[in-house]
Order: C-alpha cells, then structure tokens, then sequence
C-alpha cells in the first residue's frame, strides 16, 4: 500500500522505517529539509537503536522514499500525520501543525483517502480536522482516523514491530477495511487489535499515558514516605509489583519522569478534562509529585554539601532516560539548572546526550567520560541509568573526586557495593549512609 508519512520527528521517522519493513511503499515528508536529505542518505537525524538499519534497508530497497513537499503524498491511500503538538502558554496542546498538515494533505490529495492522526492530540481533534478537512475538498472522500503510537523512545522499533495492541479509532468500516491492510503483518503474527470510535481512540492514550505517570509518581511519593520511615521503596515496589494486578513496571521511584510525552501530555488531558466540565485534580497531584522528586534530589545534595557556590558538582546522564539522546523536560537538566542557580559548578556526561544537554544548558560543562566529569567533584549525581553507570569502578570513581558523595537519583547501585568502596551515598526512598 502506498503510505504517507508527514513530518519526520521521533514518531514520524519510525513509523515511516517500520512501514516500509513492513513491505509497504512509503514516502516521508517534512518541512526540515536539511532533516530530509540526511534521511535519504539513510542517516537518522536522531539516536533511536535499530531505527538505522531499518532506514537504510528502505532507501536502498526503493520502498522507503523522503520528498520535499506534500504533493509527492497526493497519490497515497493512508497518510499518518506525525507533527509535533507542542504546550501552549496554557498547557493546551497546540494543534496548529496538525491542522495545516491535514489541510495541505487534503489539498494535494489526487483520490479517497484516510488522514490519520498518530500524534498525541486530545479528544475532539478528529472532529476538527474533519471540519477543516471537508471545507478544502468535497470532490473527494477524505477520512480521518485515529490511530495513536504507543512508541518509548529508545525501544520504538520494537515498540512498532512487536507491539502490545494496535489502536485504531474511525468511523467508517472501509477505513477500518484499510488501516487492517497496514497493520496485516502484525495482526497475523498475534497482536491485538482494537477499533473504536475516534473520541475513544484518542483519549485511550491520553488515558495510557497519564496511568504510567500516575505510577511513576506513587512510586515517587511512596519513596518521600520511606525515608521518613527508614524503609526501602525498591523492596516495597517488588512487593506490590508481584500482584499481577498491579504490575513491577513503572514503580521505579528517582527524580521523576520527563520526556516530550509524559510532562505535557498530562496537562494537556487536565486541560481537556477542565474544558469537558471535570476537574481531574488527580493529573495535578501526579504532575506536582513529579516537581517534587526532583527537587528532593538538589536537596540531598545540599545536605551532603551544605553551600554550593564554591562546589564541582557532576551528573551522570542527561537524557530524560537511557537509550536517547532526547533531553526534552529532562529531570537531570532541571537539576543542573537548579544547581546553577545556586551558584554550584556543574560537569555533565551522557553517553548519547551531550550536544543536546550543551545546547538546552549552555553553563552545564560537558566532558566525554564518567570518570572525566567525576574528577575533582565534591558530588555526582546518578541522573538518568545508563547501563555503563551500573557497571562502573566505583573505587576509582572514588579515587578521582575530591569528596565521595554519591545521590542516586535512579537507585541504580547496589548499596553493598558502594558501601565496601567507601562512598557516602544517598539512593532515593532507601536509607543514605555514609
Ligand atoms: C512514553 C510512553 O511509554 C509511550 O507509550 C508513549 O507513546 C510516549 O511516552 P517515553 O516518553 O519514550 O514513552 O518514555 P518511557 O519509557 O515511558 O518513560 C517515561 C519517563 O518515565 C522517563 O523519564 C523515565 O525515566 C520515567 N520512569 C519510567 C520512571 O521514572 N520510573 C519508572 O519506573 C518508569
């Protein structure tokens, strides 16, 4: 099937690769065009594992083409719209970009088709896209559907290609018909799919999203309580996460969840919910919470080091989480932000994330090791759990800062480990020692 694909972000890009693994005929767009010609050397344009490879193996094959504007779409039976939906100064999501790549879609299109939105948008978006869909062109039939991703950055190949379920929200049954042919090969091999009304479908992921925030921030909360009560939130989180109903995944407390998702799509579903009439003050708390543990984290270090202003103080991992280079809303560089603020001297190093973190942050130091950025510090702080942290000589990392203070903002060490290497540590939600 001839797909479109239009904008070529994180969830654009995989959706494009995946597609055309899949055996389809797909063509990407953007408005980036520099962005256009590094896809069309088959270089990804940003860090997602397997995403590469896939790339290559559609250009080279033919079956996966990057054209400058979106006319070269006009012929394709399913167009995803993949365009970022950025927080306005209200915490609404804006849907501008949405609308005018529904439009020009439309504009373009040269037979029936479905325009299907794959960005995150709130209930009710369909509806208005139909509505600018429709003023455009009446000549020819223009569906729109719903088919949100449910993609992790740094998991998204597999995340496409293995996942859970496959949404699809619609209300025409030859638009189901279509959305099953793209989907065939991965609803042969077993995964579930679900059709719905489009307003269900949308909501459906907000509603995902803001439940896995939800979890994360009891964690959180949860680690608040087991310090007051010199208990240990990891044990406490494997024993609630044995009950099935509750689930291990997602009740790992550190110093919050970030990401382009979690953050603003949760008060873009507060917001959605206020504007229906319900106050969803539950989506407040979470987001508060998620404030709060980092800021409990600038506070540890602060009890270990009292003043900041004459203090080297290193982070270890930018990126909002390991196996990206994405550092959108990420709880590291709100931390280094903080900790400059308060005059301290900040060292950072990410294995990914180095040249995003510089550009977000221009006074945090980059280094290109961990044992750079621990040299002569009087803290480091675990930020994001990169495998290669785990693993790391903590005897010589010891060795190499000026005061061994170590705050783990993601309870990546084993406490007996760092205890025979000497370190004063400080987890989150387990006891500190020193
Ligand atoms: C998320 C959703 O998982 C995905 O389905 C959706 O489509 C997009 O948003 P992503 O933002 O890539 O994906 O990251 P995810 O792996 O879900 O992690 C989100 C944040 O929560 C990260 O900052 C992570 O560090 C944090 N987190 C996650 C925790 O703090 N503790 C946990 O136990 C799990």
């Amino acid at each position: 099937m001839k797909i479109g694909v239009v904008a070529t972000g994180h969830v654009g890009v995989v959706t494009a690769v995946t597609l055309a693994h899949l055996g389809h005929q797909v063509v990407g767009t953007d408005i980036d065009q520099e962005k256009l010609a590094t896809l069309r050397r088959g270089r990804m344009p940003f860090y997602e594992p397997g995403a590469e490879a896939l790339l290559k193996e559609g250009v080279e094959s033919g079956r996966l083409l990057f054209e400058d504007s979106i006319g070269a779409l006009a012929d394709a039976e399913v167009t995803f719209i993949c365009v970022g939906t950025p927080p306005r100064a209200t915490g609404e999501a804006s849907l501008l970009a949405v609308e005018k790549a529904a439009v020009e879609v439309a504009r373009q299109a040269s037979s029936q088709t479905v325009i299907v939105e794959k960005s995150t948008v709130p209930a009710g978006t369909a509806t208005r896209v139909r509505r600018s869909v429709s003023r455009e062109r009446s000549d020819i039939e223009i569906a729109v559907a719903s088919n949100p991703e449910f993609l992790r950055e740094g998991h998204a190949v597999k995340d496409s290609l293995e996942p859970d379920r496959i949404l699809v929200g619609a209300d025409e049954e030859w638009v189901f018909e279509r959305l099953r042919l793209v989907y065939k090969p991965l609803v042969d091999q077993g995964v579930p799919l679900f059709e719905t009304n489009i307003q269900t479908a949308e909501l459906a992921k907000h509603a995902c999203n803001a439940f896995l925030a939800l979890k994360v921030s009891f964690a959180n909360a949860l680690s608040f309580l087991c310090e007051r009560a010199d208990a240990d939130v990891v044990a406490v989180a494997d024993v609630m996460g044995a009950d099935k109903r509750i689930g291990r995944e997602f009740l790992n407390a550190g110093m919050g969840y970030g990401g382009y998702c979690f953050p603003k799509d949760l008060v873009a579903f507060e917001r959605l919910a206020s504007q229906l009439g319900y106050d969803f003050a539950l989506l407040r708390e979470v987001a508060a919470i998620n404030e709060e543990a980092t800021e409990a984290v600038l506070r540890k270090v602060k009890d270990a080091l009292w003043n900041l202003e004459d203090k080297r103080i290193a982070l270890l991992g930018l990126a909002f989480k390991p196996e990206t280079d994405d550092v959108r809303f990420a709880p590291a560089l709100a931390l280094a932000k903080m900790l400059l603020d308060e005059g301290a001297e900040v060292v950072g190093y990410d294995p990914q994330a180095g040249a995003n973190a510089k550009a977000e942050v221009p006074d945090l130091e980059i280094v290109g090791s961990a044992l750079e950025a621990l040299q002569d510090t009087h803290c480091a702080v675990l930020c994001t759990e990169w495998d290669e942290f785990r693993t790391m000589d903590l005897p010589a990392a010891k060795a190499a800062m000026k005061y061994a203070v170590v705050v783990d903002g993601r309870n990546v060490f084993d406490p007996t480990t760092v205890a025979a290497a000497g370190l004063t540590y400080y987890p989150i939600g387990r006891p500190s020692f020193s």
